[in-house]
């Protein structure tokens, strides 16, 4: 079998690869290790930048979302009691797109079907052979059989846990992570939303965070501890917990109901450079991890396959490989931004366990500068909503 372009993952950033390559002509097949039900089953942020809605309208995706997204022009954060509004529309002009990114993957599938795009899902034992040379391929194991593909690139998009960046031999590559010393306890429910924007609180219990997908459906978040396990936190439980760290009058407005899912997710900033070996390109979180806190993830996957898909147009179109050699050096200056954004945002937020008196004197004063200062909130509107490609 052959393709001009193997995607290993078929998650949001493997999908939105595969959809806007295919629109333009540029043969490509995904590889999955799970099924498209369990890829669907995974609940993950919510909230859409600019760059992602430019490319899911290039990809032809952007209807549903179109219709049934919700754009928010600010966030309210939460400290000492009360609130305070960031305005991102009169502050930068954009707005942010709350849209769950479980919708942005099932609408991404559901266009793949419509094309007869070609998805193997289940394959095992991925491989990915000579990316330093001019013929790479990638073999694996799909029901039994062993297959391989020849191409001419291999777009390594399997997340944090995937083979693709395991192949850049570790004398090229380069790490650098942070762990933090929380995780975040998140339920969904079908309950009405406390407010119609996001809030993320600040309290002396910890960080919580209000965010929802509809009108109906609710999505909360509460700092906790690394050990906890969710089974640990019943509904009751976590409810009470999140009341108390929100300022009184939200805490009374909060609707509550049974959650339908409930998981525990670790945060972590992690940057693997470079982003390109030969013929291999890392995507999304293949290469980069963010920590929750201001919704970076699915969006700094998308700016990857923003600078990936324009350096390969460039190239089948043009004949042109400027954009794929300068892939890695792009990519990573815009990675790093979002990795600052995000590692400085849950600072800000979240109450550390070895956190001094002056530390916590430190993160009041820089709360404080946000709520007063025009240039401070300027700063934190234009990261959130999205710096631009
Ligand atoms: N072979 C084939 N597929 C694999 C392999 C492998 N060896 N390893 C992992 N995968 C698949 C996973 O099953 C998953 O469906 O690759 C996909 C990677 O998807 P994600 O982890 O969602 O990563 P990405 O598409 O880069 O999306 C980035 O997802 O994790 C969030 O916060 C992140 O929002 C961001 C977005
Ligand atoms: C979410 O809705 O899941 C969400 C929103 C904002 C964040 C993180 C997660 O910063």
């Amino acid at each position: 079998m052959r393709t001009q372009v193997v995607i290993i993952g078929g998650g949001p950033s493997g999908l939105l690869l595969s959809q806007l390559l295919l629109r333009r002509g540029i043969d490509n097949v995904v590889l999955e290790r799970k099924t498209r039900d369990y890829v669907l089953s995974r609940i993950r942020a919510g909230v859409l930048e600019r760059g992602l809605l430019e490319l899911m309208r290039e990809a032809w995706v952007a209807g549903r979302m179109e219709r049934e997204g919700f754009a928010h022009d600010g966030a309210l954060i939460a400290h000492e009691g009360g609130t305070f509004h960031i305005d991102f529309k009169a502050l930068t002009g954009h707005s942010v797109m709350v849209y769950g990114q479980t919708e942005v993957t099932r609408d991404l599938y559901d266009a793949r079907e419509a094309a007869g795009a070609e998805t193997l899902f289940e394959v095992e034992q991925v491989e990915i052979h000579d990316a330093d040379g001019d013929a790479p391929y990638v073999s694996f194991r799909q029901h039994g059989e062993t297959r391989r593909i020849d191409c001419d690139f291999v777009a390594g998009c399997d997340g944090f846990h995937g083979v693709s960046r395991q192949t850049i031999p570790l004398s090229v590559r380069r790490e650098y992570e942070k762990t933090y010393p929380f995780g975040w306890l998140g339920i969904l429910s079908e309950t009405p939303p406390v407010d119609d924007e996001l809030i993320y609180a600040n309290s002396a219990r910890g960080f919580a965070l209000c965010s929802m997908r509809n009108a109906n459906l609710s999505r909360y978040y509460i700092q906790c501890a690394l050990s906890d396990k969710p089974e640990d936190w019943t509904d009751a439980a976590f409810w009470q917990e999140l009341k108390r760290r929100l300022p009184g009058e939200v805490a009374e407005r909060l609707v509550t109901g049974p959650s339908i899912e409930k998981s525990i997710a670790p945060l972590r900033s992690f940057v693997c450079e470079p982003m390109r070996w030969g013929r291999l390109f890392l995507c999304g979180d293949a290469a980069h991890i963010v920590p929750p806190t201001g919704a970076k993830g699915l969006n700094t996957a998308a700016s990857d396959v923003h600078y990936l898909y324009n350096g390969l147009r460039q190239f089948y179109e043009e004949g042109d490989s400027e954009g794929i050699d300068r892939y890695s050096e792009r990519a990573l200056a815009r990675v790093w931004k979002a990795e600052r954004f995000s590692w400085w945002f849950s600072s800000l937020l979240h109450r550390y366990p070895d956190q001094s008196a002056f530390d916590l004197r430190m993160q009041t004063a820089e709360l404080e500068f946000l709520r007063t200062n025009r240039a401070a909130q300027q700063a934190m509107a234009e990261n959130y909503v999205g710096l631009p490609y």
